[in-house]
């Protein structure tokens, strides 16, 4: 296994050859801290997306699903507290003028690219501001959100009026957020722009420990759903005095990252009835719940599950980055080792031979039936021979190629299925692929 900074350039390097990942704006020399989802990458978030929205939406019956705006009226802000505290230290160099995240310095006296004298701290702001309309003045200013949770604490009146929800229930969102960090790096790990999977979930305030510990099961539940090695997730509870502005408590889950000590990858925070009070004490908006059971009326607490989805899709990437010398197929080989739940191409088919008309036609009915169940993830392939195919196959993830042969048309005696990671293939009868895979995609 290579050194964990080169597995980093590699896989870099294998996102942007193969369509994972690109950096953002390359062509004009990139936009700091932005990338561009390609075909295989926007499969991959797409199948972990769905797996999160499986697990903490569609399979249970006391979530409701928001998609609000990136743009909110900039009192959300001024309620919240991000507009006085979302902020980060930041240091400039007084010599090269760069710029530093203060807390990310060993030395904080002296510049680490130029050796210069670094200046005093400040406080930076971390949202994007904007105007909205055609007037710049303090009436239209907005922000990005930078993050998902506050467009569910403004819509938690609607939703109880819609649904008439009883406690305990929780709004789910999955949605853009957007930070201007000072120092984007380690790939797509901190960039600016970002997607993230949250759940404000509303309790009585005594119940708070009891799903605070629920929800703390379920995340490292959904660590197991994409795939993720267990023994690299680490639970890091955030000492008090550290805590953000709206947690009484918050767990942070951590991963095993290439790209050095393990670092942040999910959250789990009980931020009180800190958000509805302040916004009902900002918008003048009643944001009680009434119990009628017990007749009484109070604002509910919440615990909150917060999940960087462009940073499970790196996990899964840095986790998958496999090397291997396969004994039968000659050279040493790279290859993802996705689980098939999130594997962006799920079943490549192949004829064995491109120039036998009778075998296409064959591989191409094999296809069109899987692709008529499976749908995206199934792929069709004749460039090149078939070990080739392999390789590609095996570099993108695909944990299952199916080859149609002369057997196959000619005594009717099945395909060969080929395993991604062994490499082993066993016959499979045509009319048998479809429980087959099945089994094997534990859908
Ligand atoms: N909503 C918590 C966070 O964005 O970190």
């Amino acid at each position: 296994m290579k050194k964990e900074e080169n597995k980093m350039e590699e896989l870099v390097s294998l996102c942007k050859r193969r369509g994972f990942i690109y950096q953002g704006s390359e062509i004009y020399g990139g936009l700091a801290g932005t990338w561009d989802y390609g075909h295989l990458g926007v499969a991959l978030k797409n199948n972990i997306r769905a797996l999160w929205w499986k697990r903490f939406v569609s399979d249970r019956e006391d979530m409701y699903g928001v998609d609000a705006s990136i743009l909110m009226n900039q009192n959300v802000w001024k309620a919240s507290g991000h507009v006085g505290g979302f902020s980060d230290p930041l240091v400039e160099c007084k010599k090269c003028k760069k710029r530093f995240r203060a807390d990310h310095l060993e030395d904080k006296k002296k510049c680490p690219e130029c050796g210069g004298e670094l200046g005093d701290e400040k406080q930076f702001n971390m949202m994007f501001k904007t105007h909205v309309g055609a007037t710049e003045d303090e009436t239209s200013i907005s922000y990005l959100r930078p993050e998902t949770a506050q467009g569910m604490f403004v819509n938690f009146k609607n939703v109880m009026d819609s649904f008439h929800p009883k406690l305990p229930f929780g709004l789910a969102q999955i949605g853009k957020a957007f930070r201007n960090e000072i120092a984007p790096r380690d790939f797509t790990f901190r960039s600016r722009e970002f997607e993230q999977m949250e759940i404000e979930y509303f309790v009585r305030p005594t119940d708070w420990k009891e799903k605070f510990e629920h929800f703390r099961s379920q995340v490292l539940e959904f660590t197991k759903d994409v795939g993720l090695t267990q023994s690299k997730i680490h639970e890091h509870e955030i000492d008090p005095k550290d805590l953000a502005h709206y947690s009484k408590r918050t767990i942070d889950f951590e991963f095993d990252f290439p790209f050095g000590e393990k670092k942040e990858l999910y959250g789990l925070a009980y931020r009180t009835d800190f958000d509805l009070s302040a916004h009902s004490a900002a918008s003048g908006v009643d944001l009680a719940y009434f119990d009628e059971a017990n007749k009484e009326r109070f604002v509910p607490h919440c615990i909150e599950p917060s999940f960087g989805l462009d940073r499970t899709v790196l996990a899964v990437l840095s986790d998958a980055y496999s090397e291997d010398e396969m004994s039968g197929e000659g050279e040493k080989r790279v290859f993802m080792k996705f689980s098939p739940r999130v594997a962006p191409i799920k079943v490549a088919v192949f004829p064995l031979l491109k120039n036998k008309p009778n075998l296409v036609e064959k591989a191409r009915e094999v296809f069109l039936n899987l692709k008529k169940v499976h749908g995206a993830g199934i792929m069709f392939d004749d460039n090149g021979n078939i070990g080739k195919r392999y390789r590609r196959q095996d570099e993108i993830g695909t944990p299952f190629c199916i080859t149609v042969d002369f057997e196959t048309v000619e005594k009717g005696t099945g395909v060969t299925v080929r395993d991604r990671d062994s490499g082993k293939q066993e016959r499979i009868m045509i009319e048998e692929l479809i429980p087959f895979l099945n089994g094997k995609m534990m859908i």
